[in-house]
């Protein structure tokens, strides 16, 4: 099995756990022959790349005819936070689906990126991630500071920011806090005729 990030540390860890084939690469230019693999998987990777869709078609590019392409990413399109401002709450969550991520909210269409290259046997499995304890997953995500975030760069009012920040230690203080968000993971098979061939 192959691995592959372009950041170091990643290819140091994936060697730490015993894997030895670990490139550091980009992954809009796999430096892999076309065919080499009998699958292949991103997991919440195609979220942050710049070119979503050059990427897709090189993974399928490195996997053989009858081979498995498999794509795991959050759709923040989908997610809900319970605080007493609800509004705020959804103004909040669309920064961060908008602004903080590339491509934040293109799970969902996944299927259909991988049907568009004339893969078959497309799958999709939702897998919903729900939090009732914030600090119980790297602090939601950085969550409670995504607020700030925005009011740094001019998207929120700094008032709204520390009310955001206010209302999110109430939820956790009265034991209210619920926030998820739904992943997508979406397999297919890749087709001896797909169109990126
Ligand atoms: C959420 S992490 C997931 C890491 C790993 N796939 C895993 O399952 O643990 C996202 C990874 O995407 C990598 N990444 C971002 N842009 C990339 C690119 N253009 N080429 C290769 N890797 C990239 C980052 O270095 C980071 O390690």
């Amino acid at each position: 099995m192959a691995t592959l990030d372009y950041a170091q540390t990643m290819s140091t860890a994936m060697r730490a756990r015993g894997l030895t084939q670990c490139a550091v690469a980009d992954a809009h230019r796999l430096p892999f022959l076309s065919f080499s693999f009998d699958g292949a998987w991103a997991d919440r990777t195609v979220q942050h790349l710049a070119n979503p869709y050059a990427a897709i078609k090189e993974i399928i590019r490195v996997v053989r005819p009858g081979g498995r392409v498999v794509l795991a990413d959050p759709d923040y399109d989908t997610q809900v936070l319970d605080i007493a401002d609800q509004g705020l709450a959804r103004r909040v969550l669309r920064f961060r689906a908008d602004a903080l991520l590339r491509n934040g909210t293109l799970a969902h269409q996944h299927a259909g990126l991988l049907a568009a290259h004339g893969l078959v046997d497309i799958t999709v499995e939702p897998r919903t991630l729900l939090v009732r304890n914030p600090t119980a997953v790297d602090n939601v995500l950085g969550l409670r500071s995504w607020a700030a975030t925005a009011a740094q760069r001019g998207t929120l009012d700094p008032t709204e920011a520390r009310a955001f920040e206010d209302q999110f230690d109430d939820a956790v203080t009265a034991r209210r806090f619920t926030y998820a968000v739904t992943f997508f993971l979406t397999a297919a098979t890749v087709n001896g005729n797909a169109t990126t061939r």
